[in-house]
């Protein structure tokens, strides 16, 4: 059979999934585009750690490696792993596994423990409450699988409290998901808020789940108990989705876990083992030393930069105090007469680089600052931002 030339082949954009097409990848890449030339950015866009992974855990990645133990491991993550899961979980939030009930699952990231937890609760159609703004991903998954993302605004202070999410409840709504620490806003929600937030979801029989990427990085002021508060402290009928990249510097490793309800992390196990497989086995090695490393300088030192953020933008800019994580959602000063977009475009002229609230929300009102650089970096493009809100 004779190849059909150029004009006559299917092109391939025809074949697109109205799924796919329904997915806009445009925001952080606009932003990216513009900084493409840049000489000497001042990068405060970056959402990870901004210091080495621990020797440890390299050490036991790399003797994983090198004892080629590269080979698949379990779907549900290698025994060693979840045995130093749990004695985590045990001290943290005081949940003792694994039981009949009780399971755990390693999964590719924290964002592999959302998509395969969403995937195994929501039907086409059925919905799920996340907050506005939120974290990119919460509303393109719902995308993938057809389901629907229902924002909760949660401006000006960020908090998703019981209050605000109960009227968004529908007889097709299965699972809240809250995140705390937040991105974009370092929001940490307080005891109180989160056991309200657990009493609904129990009432109205919807499934909490909880991305607690940044439960570490919580920052002593915000500490409750010693701890940052999780739901898992007031209830085993959640879903806690964690991860090992943001806490220790390895967000290329891939690697995080969900624990919660055994029959849904055994539903989750099951889509992994068609879809993932299983987590990189080398780096699950890798990340067994993670729970005993002392991450008290890095968190000290992230807590000093964000009393440097909120100070610079003292009398300029309205910023609710981040309690944790390593971002400030700093509003645009509505006297300016700027939509965020067009702020972060003449900062970006200054070659500072942040992210408009566009990306993460509904409105166009604030941007998104990493304080995950360089303290001298920091100060300098603080000054930059503070002398654009100020002209
Ligand atoms: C709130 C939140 N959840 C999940 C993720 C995804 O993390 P991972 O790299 O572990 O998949 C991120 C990454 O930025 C995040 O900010």
């Amino acid at each position: 059979m004779s190849r059909p030339d150029a004009a006559q082949r299917v092109p391939l954009e025809r074949l697109i999934s109205s799924r796919s097409r329904s997915i806009d990848a445009s925001g952080i890449r606009k932003v990216f585009d513009l900084a493409v030339n840049l000489k000497d950015p001042i990068n405060l866009s970056i959402g990870q750690p901004d210091f080495p992974v621990p020797e440890v855990m390299r050490e036991a990645a790399a003797n994983a490696v090198r004892e080629n133990r590269s080979g698949y491991s379990v779907t549900q993550g290698i025994s060693e792993l979840h045995a130093a899961i749990w004695k985590h979980l045990e001290k943290d939030v005081g949940w003792k596994g694994p039981t009949q009930d009780l399971g755990n699952i390693v999964t590719s990231g924290t964002s592999g423990g959302l998509l395969l937890s969403l995937m195994a609760v929501l039907d086409a159609g059925d919905e799920f409450i996340a907050p506005d703004p939120y974290f990119v991903m919460y509303p393109q998954i719902a995308k993938m699988i057809g389901a629907q993302c229902t924002l909760c605004d949660t401006y000006p202070d960020f908090r998703m409290t019981a209050e605000r999410v109960e009227p968004l409840i529908t007889p097709r709504t299965k699972a809240v998901l809250v995140n705390s620490p937040s991105n974009p806003c370092g929001t940490v929600m307080s005891g109180a808020e989160m056991r309200d937030l657990v009493d609904l979801c129990e009432r109205r029989g919807v499934l909490l789940i909880s991305d607690e990427i940044y439960d570490e990085f919580c920052f002593p002021d915000a500490r409750e108990n010693g701890c940052c508060p999780s739901p898992a402290r007031y209830t085993d009928q959640c879903l806690l989705i964690r991860g090992f990249g943001k806490t220790y510097g390895c967000t290329g490793w891939r690697l995080g876990y969900a624990a919660g309800p055994m029959a849904l992390v055994q539903e989750m196990a099951k889509l992994q083992q068609y879809s993932f497989v299983c987590a990189p086995t080398p780096l699950q090695w890798g990340v067994i030393p993670a729970f005993d490393c002392d991450l008290s300088p890095a968190i000290a030192e992230y807590a000093r930069r964000r009393d440097m953020v909120v100070k610079a933008f003292e009398g300029v800019a309205e910023v609710a105090r981040p309690g944790g994580a390593f971002y400030a959602f700093v509003q645009v000063p509505k006297r300016l007469g700027l939509t965020a977009t067009q702020f972060v475009e003449k900062a970006i002229e200054r070659r500072v680089l942040v992210i408009p609230g566009k990306v993460f929300s509904e409105r166009d009102t604030h941007f998104r600052l990493s304080f995950a650089t360089n303290p001298a970096k920091l100060e300098e493009g603080l000054g930059i931002l503070r002398a654009l809100m100020s002209a």
